[in-house]
């Protein structure tokens, strides 16, 4: 029952990640509870998904990798393209996560879920695209995990990245209150992330929008898209 199944995740949201034990430990005592419930409730909260998806500019035969895929939902973005990557990767820290994500590509040959860290998995062979969604704010080093997905693209690959955000033309009552609210879930709101990336991108487009928060009265956070070119 859908009730139910938010209470569960407003529940873990409530408790939040915790302080001890490392990263690993605190993704794992934080998705377990709620993995089950994981696609249904981010659904409306992690927007801009579908569209990132739809923008990257990835052509048959591609080599792609999802830094911090989750539950794999993204990958099912992609609809009909997906059969014709080369090899998509799915990495993630969490393994409750990974582990729904392998079961919901359970027989794509060209599909592999990692469980592994974003900062410092490599591929075997450089690939021509990768990804972050809502990843970048759950890595407390994300510049290392921008730099480990640069190293992993050949010159001219795409790196693209939707995530929640704040920035100084936002009130400072967005500045101010949502970091705090999210901080406590382990999710760190940062305004260097888009200047990080515009500084090491050949930037193809950046949109902004704003996600309303489920059970919040119209409440929303902002968030943002960068799709760019890695320079040669
Ligand atoms: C908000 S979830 C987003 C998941 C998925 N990309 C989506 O759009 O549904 C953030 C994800 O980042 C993962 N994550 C956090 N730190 C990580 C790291 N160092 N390496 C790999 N994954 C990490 C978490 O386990 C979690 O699955």
């Amino acid at each position: 029952m859908s009730l139910l199944a938010d209470a569960r995740v407003l529940m873990a949201l409530a408790r939040g990640t915790g302080r001890t034990g490392s990263h690993a430990d605190r993704l794992e005592r934080f998705y377990g509870p709620q993995a089950a419930d994981y696609d249904r409730f981010r659904e409306r909260l992690l927007q801009g998904r579908h569209e990132l998806i739809d923008r990257l500019p990835v052509a048959e035969g591609a080599r792609v990798v999802e830094l911090g895929a989750g539950t794999g939902r993204n990958l099912e973005f992609f609809g009909e393209r997906l059969a014709r990557f080369g090899h998509v990767y799915a990495i993630d820290l969490c393994g409750p996560l990974i582990r729904l994500a392998s079961d919901r590509m359970g027989g794509r040959a060209n599909v592999t879920c990692v469980l592994a860290d974003a900062t410092r998995w490599q591929p075997a062979a450089p690939v021509d695209a990768v990804y972050f969604a809502y990843a970048l704010t759950m890595i407390p080093n994300w510049r290392v995990a921008v730099d480990n997905a640069l190293r992993m693209l050949r010159p001219g690959g795409v790196l693209g990245v939707v995530d929640f955000f704040v920035a100084r033309h936002h009130s400072l009552l967005t500045r101010v209150v949502w970091p705090r609210w999210f901080a406590h879930d382990g999710v760190h709101l940062s305004a260097e992330q888009v200047p990080y990336l515009r500084a090491r991108l050949d930037v193809i487009s950046q949109l902004e929008g704003r996600a309303v928060m489920p059970y919040l009265a119209g409440a929303s956070v902002p968030y943002y898209t960068v799709i760019g070119r890695k320079r040669p």
